[in-house]
C-alpha cells in the first residue's frame, strides 16, 4: 500500500514529537504492508513549511530507520491566503515529490466560499488539489454537493483510514462510507501523527474496504490511486447516471 499523507517526521509540527517515535512509525508502516509514505508537515498558521528541512528530515530519518517504507516529501496545505499565494508561486516547493498532486485542508470552522476559484487557480497552475478528509469536517459533511462539484472540477479526495474504524466519530465513519459509494473518495491514507494513537497503519482500513466493497475498491484506494499520485498521472472520474437521476462517479 501507498500512503499519501503522514506526520511522519519528528518536532516539525504536532506528529511524531522525536526520531524515535518516527522511527516506531516506520516499523509500523512498514510492517502493516505500505510500501511507500509520503511525509506532508503541517503548513498552516501554526507550523511553517520549510522544503529543505523536511528533505533533511527525511534522510535523517531514512538512515535510522532503513529503506522500508520508502519515505517521499509532499505538505500538509492549509488553504490560508498566504500559503496558496506560494503555492501558486512556486508549485513544486509543496507538491508531492515536486509532482503534480497537493494536499489541501480546509480550515475545520468555515467554508472558504472562494474554494472554487482558489481550486481553478491551482488547477491552471497545473497542481491538482487533494482534499484531505472532508468527512472528518462537520462543515463540509454538510456540503456534499459542493465536494462534488470540486471534483468535477478536477480536485480529487483523501479519506483518512481510522474514519472508517470509528476513531473520529459515527458521523465521520458514515460520510466516509457516503463518499465512497458515490465515487467522490479517491484515496485512503492514515495521516499519522505518532505510534500509538493515529499510528501509519493502513492494513484494517483495507481489510474494512475490501470485506465491504471488494478487493477492487481497496486496491483503488489503497494502492493503484495512490501509485498514480505517486507518479503523477491523472485519476479519472467518470460522471455515471443513476436511476435517482443523482450525480453518480466512477472512476479509474
Ligand atoms: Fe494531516
Amino acid at each position: 500500500m501507498i500512503d499519501i499523507h503522514s506526520h511522519i517526521l519528528p518536532g516539525l509540527d504536532d506528529g511524531s514529537p522525536s526520531l524515535e517515535e518516527s522511527v516506531e512509525m516506520m516499523r509500523i508502516a512498514a510492517r502493516t504492508g505500505t510500501t511507500d509514505i509520503v511525509a506532508t508537515p503541517h503548513a498552516n498558521l501554526e507550523y511553517s513549511f520549510e522544503l529543505e528541512l523536511t528533505e533533511r528530515k527525511i534522510a535523517e530519518l531514512a538512515a535510522a530507520a532503513g529503506p522500508e517504507p520508502r519515505i517521499h516529501r509532499g505538505c500538509d496545505l492549509h488553504l490560508s491566503y498566504d500559503n496558496i499565494q506560494q503555492a501558486l508561486a512556486r508549485p513544486s516547493r509543496f507538491t508531492i515529490d515536486g509532482g503534480t498532486y497537493l494536499l489541501v485542508e480546509f480550515p475545520d470552522l468555515l467554508i472558504i466560499r472562494t474554494a472554487g476559484d482558489i481550486f481553478d487557480m491551482l488547477l491552471g497552475a497545473g497542481v491538482v488539489p487533494i482534499i484531505t478528509h472532508p468527512e472528518r469536517n462537520a462543515l463540509l459533511q454538510q456540503r456534499l454537493g459542493e465536494l462534488e462539484g470540486w471534483v468535477e472540477q478536477g480536485c480529487r479526495v483523501q479519506v483518512t483510514a481510522q474514519s472508517f474504524l470509528g476513531r473520529f466519530g459515527r458521523q465521520a465513519r458514515e460520510f466516509a462510507e457516503l463518499l465512497v459509494r458515490r465515487g467522490v473518495a479517491h484515496l485512503v491514507a492514515s495521516d499519522a501523527h505518532d505510534a500509538e494513537d493515529r499510528p501509519p497503519d493502513l492494513a484494517g482500513a483495507y481489510d474494512y474496504l475490501r470485506r465491504k466493497y471488494g478487493e477492487e475498491v481497496a486496491q483503488r484506494l489503497l494502492v493503484d490511486n495512490p501509485r498514480r499520485v505517486l507518479e503523477s498521472r491523472p485519476i479519472e472520474v467518470f460522471e455515471k447516471p443513476s436511476a435517482t437521476g443523482k450525480k453518480w462517479y466512477r472512476f479509474w
